[in-house]
């Protein structure tokens, strides 16, 4: 999808959008000398290797590789397109784009996602409206008067109410005048069996759900009684995805960066009770499991710790079972708070306050530690209820990647139970032979970071790339050497396409500056070009002229050099008339020369 942005408005953006900003809004970053570090939102890491330079205005992972401008980022952090990234930014910085002077297809293409975004926020307006609405909305606000919840509290989280009647919200959408598709794509109606079309939630109170950027994505509504559903959502849609979003993710955010800490609990009014409170580092589930899109997301943007709260001992161990491998492997400490029989986060802290939650979650313990507890309580310590433990824990401590941190828990589960660790250990590989049997990517095989990364890597780099990626960026970085590599033909010798590619622009469009980066980087519409952009300028080796110049000396004399041996190599193939040499020679001769016409 592109839509037309002049040339200035670009620059614009570009000269205001703090790269910085941008991804700190959405990455925990922490100050690294002149630079920002932390944990790449692109791949799966434990320690920092994202780095994000204010000076360059890029971002850059040591990690997995990616790298770009503001724009590259938004575009792969959000899954969006060019345009949508530039209107994102202009949105955000108060930088307006000429919507007049686009054309009608022009303006047709403007993002279907923003169209939703928009459309979501007037039905949450709506919605809003009935809930005031001095007959309409009486019902519901007795409701969450009548459960506690504040003025404030309602304001904040935009709540509303979606009033009787099969039609309000389909003539809503009439007098809006708006296209079918796009409302058809808000989820909020249903076509009927014939035609036309009914309101999805009816007589309902009703939670708008933001993302971090505070855009609607969807819609949660609860019915004012016992009626059943109890609950009703928003399906999934372009805008709204259940395993990645987490109902008050943009009013947790701050407290939990601050705090590093980061509740979940389950239920839209839990997490409203627990705000109402005080406890705004919250987040709650959309009516799914947690899933390691969670998690990472978590992990990345918010905290370093999770509670998980439940109403249950069995809740509870249906979640820790679940989600225990997903936590460990994200690295984010977990611990469970089990509140007691009958209580849920809302009404627990409506009738016991806000210090009496605190102490529970001071009590909170580990993930594992609570499943070993747990089954030590329901198996008892017996010879038997030994064995039943050990054997309810394999399948937790094999999903377990870390083997120092599993180590740790098999040495506190041997402890626990007094049983010798080693014959834990031979127990967890009975089943980590059956795993595999079935799976033969186990973890057995990928058990660090590292190994899954190289996967998508060349084994070796060649000295050859080496030396070529120094000189691309010793032309980034400092381009009086730019008339000797185009006098010397040095690309003429490089291997590598990309290489090639990058240098030839640099050669066209020299980047005298730091501000020249981002304008060079819009010039390639690969990723992969504008990662090793990223990369090259990223890397803190200084040259001076002399320094640049003996490099390059070095790189072309060393192929000259070996061109020159190879030229005699194969004089003296051919005079031994060695054919099978002669014919590797040939070979490898010819392919220097298609490097040198590249
Ligand atoms: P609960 O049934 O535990 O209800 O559902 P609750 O949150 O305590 O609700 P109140 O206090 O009775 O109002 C927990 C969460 O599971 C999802 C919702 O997200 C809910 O908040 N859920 C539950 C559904 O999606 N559909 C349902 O029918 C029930
Ligand atoms: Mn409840």
């Amino acid at each position: 999808m592109t839509i037309y942005i002049p040339e200035e408005k670009l620059s614009d953006i570009r000269n205001t959008a703090n790269i910085t900003d941008i991804i700190s809004e959405r990455v925990v970053l922490k100050k690294a000398g002149k630079d920002h570090v932390g944990l790449c939102p692109f791949h799966s890491e434990k320690t920092p290797s994202f780095t994000v330079s204010s000076v360059k205005q890029i971002f850059h992972c040591f990690g997995c590789g990616a790298g770009g401008d503001v724009f590259s980022f938004l575009m792969k952090y959000e899954g969006i397109g060019f345009s949508e990234a530039v209107q994102s930014l202009a949105r955000r910085y108060g930088i307006d784009l000429p919507d007049r002077n686009m054309s009608a297809s022009q303006k047709k293409a403007v993002s279907l996602r923003q169209q939703l975004f928009d459309l979501n926020r007037q039905v949450m307006s709506y919605y809003s409206e009935q809930l005031s609405g001095r007959s309409s909305g009486q019902r519901a606000r007795a409701y969450l008067e009548k459960r506690g919840f504040s003025q404030e509290i309602i304001a904040q989280f935009s709540l509303g109410f979606a009033p009787d009647g099969w039609d309000n919200l389909v003539r809503f959408f009439r007098k809006l005048n708006v296209s079918r598709t796009l409302v058809e794509n808000t989820g909020l109606i249903v076509p009927k069996k014939n035609t036309g079309f009914y309101d999805r939630f009816r007589n309902r109170v009703m939670f708008p759900i933001f993302d971090v950027t505070n855009q609607i994505i969807g819609f949660g509504g609860r019915v004012l009684d016992d009626s059943k559903p109890k609950y009703l959502n928003s399906p999934e849609t372009s805008i709204y995805n259940k395993s990645k979003s987490l109902y008050g993710a943009n009013a947790a955010r701050n407290k939990a960066r601050e705090t590093g800490d980061v509740y979940i609990v389950e239920g839209y009014f839990d997490l409203l009770a627990l705000h109402q409170h005080g406890i705004t580092n919250t987040v709650a589930t959309l009516g799914t499991s947690l899933t390691a899109e969670h998690i990472s997301a978590l992990r990345r943007g918010f905290a370093q710790k999770a509670f998980l709260v439940f109403d249950s001992d069995e809740a509870g161990l249906k979640a820790a079972r679940r989600s225990i491998a997903l936590f460990m492997n994200a690295a984010m400490d977990a611990a469970v708070i089990v509140l007691p029989k009958g209580y849920d986060p809302d009404s627990f802290i409506f009738e016991f306050g806000r210090a009496a939650f605190e102490k529970a979650s001071e009590r909170a313990i580990g993930m594992v530690e609570f499943l070993i507890e747990s089954s030590i309580k329901s198996n008892g310590l017996s010879m038997e209820g030994k064995v039943r433990v050990i054997s309810d824990l394999q399948q937790p401590l094999l999903e377990i990647k870390d083997r120092v941190a599993r180590s740790i828990y098999v040495k506190y589960l041997a402890e626990r139970l007094n049983v010798n660790e080693a014959a834990i250990i031979e127990k967890i590989k009975s089943g980590e032979k059956r795993l595999n049997q079935t799976q033969p990517n186990s973890w057995l095989k990928h058990n660090n970071d590292k190994h899954v990364l190289s996967e998508n890597e060349p084994l070796i780099e060649s000295e050859m790339i080496k030396v070529e990626k120094q000189i691309v960026s010793m032309m980034l970085k400092s381009p009086e050497i730019l008339p000797e590599i185009k006098k010397r033909r040095a690309l003429d010798y490089f291997s590598d396409k990309r290489l090639i590619e990058i240098a030839k622009i640099v050669l066209e469009h020299p980047v005298y500056g730091d501000a020249d980066l981002p304008g060079l980087m819009n010039r390639f519409e690969s990723s992969d070009h504008k990662n090793m952009i990223a990369s090259l300028v990223i890397e803190d080796e200084c040259r001076d002229l002399p320094k640049c110049e003996q490099l390059l000396s070095q790189f072309i004399n060393g192929i000259e050099r070996r061109q020159n041996t190879l030229v005699s190599q194969i004089k003296s193939a051919q005079e031994s008339n060695d054919q099978e040499l002669l014919f590797e020679l040939l070979r490898k001769k010819q392919e220097q020369s298609v490097n040198r016409l590249r």
